[in-house]
């Protein structure tokens, strides 16, 4: 019922594609094809070996019963996943309570980030956003012709609220929130997003992203804003099954908004952008509850080991809610980065503003117990 390729139509618009494609087969002549998997298989042997601390992934891998699902999904390869999908957004509208004309899936929740931007950013716009915060985004809104507004967080690290609610008096606005955010892992409070919500003008709309949404416990300010949508069509909440259920690397996220403004960002959404391992894989995870606390918990554990590490070495890092710390080197990061890098660890790049600042994503245990070896010796060897 769901299934983009179905609703649409899409073999015939492939068909008119293919006769008039702009890539010449030659592109893809065989030599030249043969070096490039040369080349990714030395980075891919250069990445097994490396603990992986720079791209806040899931340590721990899918969860049991997505790694089943996906196994089995590969035997499904040769079909569309028109099925599957719309199992997958059922599991989504049941999940949220919602109804599925309210959900718009992603290759990862970056595509809705670029759909939004498609959707609500033309010249004489404005995409207003903290910084630092996931650089995603503005990327996308570049070529919208849509005026960029980067705007510091404040000094707790939260957005600046007023700051960005001033500068949407002059015309219509996408404002990005990240909750928490990334790269600082920093919350911003509930009862102020509901305070600007209310005075937000009208043709302004709001994407909260929350790809790190079950990572933030333990704080009464968190409160995720899927709440909002039935009464709010100007608010767009965006997940991922990037981080908690452990699936970077399957591609997979999702928006949500009011039936009204998910048929606006489908507008631009790629065709059938699921594919059949992803669809049952991110299914599975639905279903898997249980492992989907228990991964929650090991999680919150790490983090709290990662602190206790950090005081025990009087180092200062922001309050966390995430699946990552940002953590004051004392140095720039950049030279950090590169001294991890030549021992096989690598961590988070540097962020604009935070110049003297590293993110860590926590890694296994055993990680990131090499990863505080490697840092004591940094540190002596300074
Ligand atoms: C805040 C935030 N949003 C979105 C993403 C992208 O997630 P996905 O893998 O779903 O595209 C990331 C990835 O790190 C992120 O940090």
């Amino acid at each position: 019922m769901l299934s983009r390729r179905r609703f649409l139509g899409f073999g015939a618009v492939a068909g008119a594609a293919l006769a008039t494609s702009q890539f010449p087969l030659e592109a893809f002549e065989p030599s030249r094809h043969g070096q490039a998997v040369d080349a990714k298989t030395a980075l891919g042997a250069a990445r097994a070996n490396a603990i992986l601390l720079n791209s806040n992934e899931n340590p721990y891998g899918p969860l049991p019963k997505t790694n089943a699902a996906m196994q089995q999904a590969l035997g499904w390869a040769n079909r569309y996943p028109d099925f599957e999908y719309d199992s997958l957004v059922w599991a989504i509208a049941d999940l949220h309570k919602i109804q599925p004309h309210q959900v718009v899936t992603g290759c990862g929740s970056t595509e809705l980030l670029r759909v939004s931007a498609c959707a609500f950013l033309a010249p004489g716009s404005k995409l207003i956003l903290a910084w630092p915060t996931f650089e995603a985004i503005p990327a996308y809104a570049e070529p919208t012709g849509a005026e960029i507004v980067k705007l510091p967080l404040t000094s707790n690290y939260a957005h600046d609220l007023d700051a960005m609610l001033s500068h949407t008096s002059s015309g219509p606005s996408l404002i990005y929130i990240c909750n928490p955010n990334n790269p600082t892992a920093s919350l911003t409070p509930r009862k102020d997003l509901d305070a600007f919500m209310a005075k937000l003008p009208s043709n302004s709309y709001l994407l909260i992203d929350e790809a790190y949404h079950h990572f933030a416990t333990g704080s009464p300010d968190y409160v995720s804003y899927l709440d909002q949508l039935t009464s709010n069509p100007r608010v767009i909440v965006a997940r991922t099954f990037s981080k908690i259920y452990g699936m970077a690397g399957m591609r997979l996220g999702y928006g949500v908004s009011s039936e009204e403004t998910a048929a606006r960002l489908r507008r631009f959404q790629n065709q059938d952008n699921v594919n059949m391992v992803a669809a049952q894989a991110g299914l599975a995870a639905l279903q898997d509850t249980v492992e989907m606390q228990t991964a929650t918990r090991r999680i919150v554990a790490d983090r709290q080991e990662f602190f206790n590490q950090a005081s025990r070495r009087g180092l200062k890092a922001i309050p966390s809610y995430a699946n990552f710390a940002m953590m004051d080197a004392g140095r720039p990061a950049s030279e950090v980065s590169t001294y991890f890098k030549n021992k096989g660890i690598l961590i988070g790049r540097r962020f604009p503003l935070m110049d003297n600042y590293v993110r860590i994503s926590f890694g296994r245990p055993t990680e990131m117990q090499q990863f505080w070896k490697v840092w004591d010796e940094m540190k002596s060897s300074s």
